[in-house]
């Protein structure tokens, strides 16, 4: 969407995976969705280190309104949950310097039952734009998915009217392709950011049916992405339970790769300092904001490896290599069996990112190096080609 946000892809917080729809703040007043939350995430978020390595915006996602609109017709935010309303907490968010994302649903209700705006949707962005909402992730349930495109485009439209930057997250195509191909081209234009497949959840098996599904269907999805429109393969779960450290590293890296919204869901307040380093690692972030834009892709499936490469400004390359053998240790692969090796003619300067950070020097075309890639975890690099290149000599 041509609305000057989402320039670079989106980093921030995003509550859903790891707090849900859990609205008992008399048991659980901790880890309910209430104002607080999002309060004490912003200024862990300002403290901890978060918003300097870049993550900006702070974002409620279902749950939050009371079950009625007002007698105006507007939604409202809980009143024992949002005692202060949402006006107030974006002010809140926004005196950290940070951004407030919120949640609506393109049909009649949210998946969990809220009021959806459907019929609504000049008032529903009116009333976020009045309350100096920064971000609007719109989901699609109890919506007739021939009407899916009619009504987000509609919404695109009146952010637009509002005439406040609003960046504008979509769910259209997750809920399109239950029934055909959607039609990419109306959702670049339409939004910022656009979920493809299911919802992540706190597992391995989860990360890789997203690797999956984006590389089986990257000749679609790759053309359209770029500043203003991204694919999102859904949140970062890191910091979480369900992942070792080494699959941890594996979502960082591909997230970057594929140049996704990097949404952490997690619980800042608490979170290991290992799990932290990664999420705030300046050299995968680099890779995932890089002005280039481009989205990287699937070169080579082999040996249970996947490799995958981004092209990066100045001719660089970001290259991850993935080990899905969920087995036995460690394994090699010899760096020349990357295909975008090539740029290394005659010479490259190669930069290990992860598992950790190597300088790993200047190599040949016929480079002897070996990455060496734990089960189910990634190593990551970049590759700046030295000398003179094949390219050069076109005219
Ligand atoms: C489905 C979406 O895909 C999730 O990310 C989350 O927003 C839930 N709905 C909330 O009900």
């Amino acid at each position: 969407l041509d609305n000057g946000l989402a320039l670079k892809p989106t980093m921030g917080w995003l509550h859903w995976e790891r707090f849900m729809c859990n609205i008992n703040c008399d048991r659980d007043p901790e880890n309910c969705i209430s104002e607080q939350l999002y309060m004490q995430m912003a200024d862990v978020m300002v403290k901890e280190g978060w918003k300097d390595a870049g993550y900006e915006y702070v974002c409620i996602d279902d749950c939050w309104p009371s079950y009625q609109r007002d007698a105006q017709g507007r939604l409202q935010a809980d009143p024992q949950r949002f005692p202060g309303g949402i006006k107030k907490l974006a002010d809140y968010v926004h005196s950290k310097g940070l951004k407030l994302g919120i949640y609506g649903d393109v049909g009649k209700k949210t998946c969990a039952g809220y009021p959806g705006s459907q019929g609504y949707y000049e008032t529903d962005a009116k009333t976020f734009a009045d309350w100096g909402v920064d971000l609007l992730k719109f989901d699609g349930c109890y919506m007739n998915w021939t009407m899916l495109g009619e009504g987000y485009i509609n919404m695109s439209r009146a952010l637009n009217k509002t005439g406040k930057s609003i960046l504008y997250s979509c769910e259209w195509p997750l809920y399109e392709w239950a029934y055909h191909k959607p039609n990419y081209t109306a959702i670049r234009e339409t939004c910022n950011h656009w979920r493809n497949f299911d919802d992540v959840f706190d597992s391995w098996s989860s990360i890789k049916s997203i690797l999956d599904w984006t590389s089986s269907h990257q000749d679609i999805i790759l053309p359209v992405a770029g500043p203003g429109g991204w694919n999102d393969p859904d949140m970062l779960v890191i910091g979480n339970y369900g992942l070792s450290h080494d699959q941890q590293e594996s979502q960082m890296a591909f997230w970057a790769i594929m140049a996704a919204p990097l949404l952490m869901s997690n619980d800042l307040r608490n979170i290991c300092p290992r799990s932290k380093k990664l999420l705030q690692n300046k050299l995968i972030i680099d890779i995932s904001q890089d002005p280039l834009g481009k989205q990287g892709s699937c070169t080579g499936k082999f040996d249970s490896f996947e490799v995958w490469e981004r092209p990066l400004s100045n001719n660089r390359l970001a290259v991850a290599v993935l080990n899905r053998q969920e087995m036995g240790g460690p394994r090699g692969l010899v760096a020349i069996a990357i295909p975008g090796w090539k740029i290394c003619n005659p010479q490259c300067n190669v930069t290990q990112i992860l598992p950790e950070y190597k300088e790993m020097g200047v190599q040949p075309l016929l480079s002897k190096l070996v990455l060496s890639v734990n089960p189910s975890g990634t190593a990551l690099l970049t590759i700046t080609p030295i000398g003179k290149r094949v390219d050069m000599h076109k005219s």
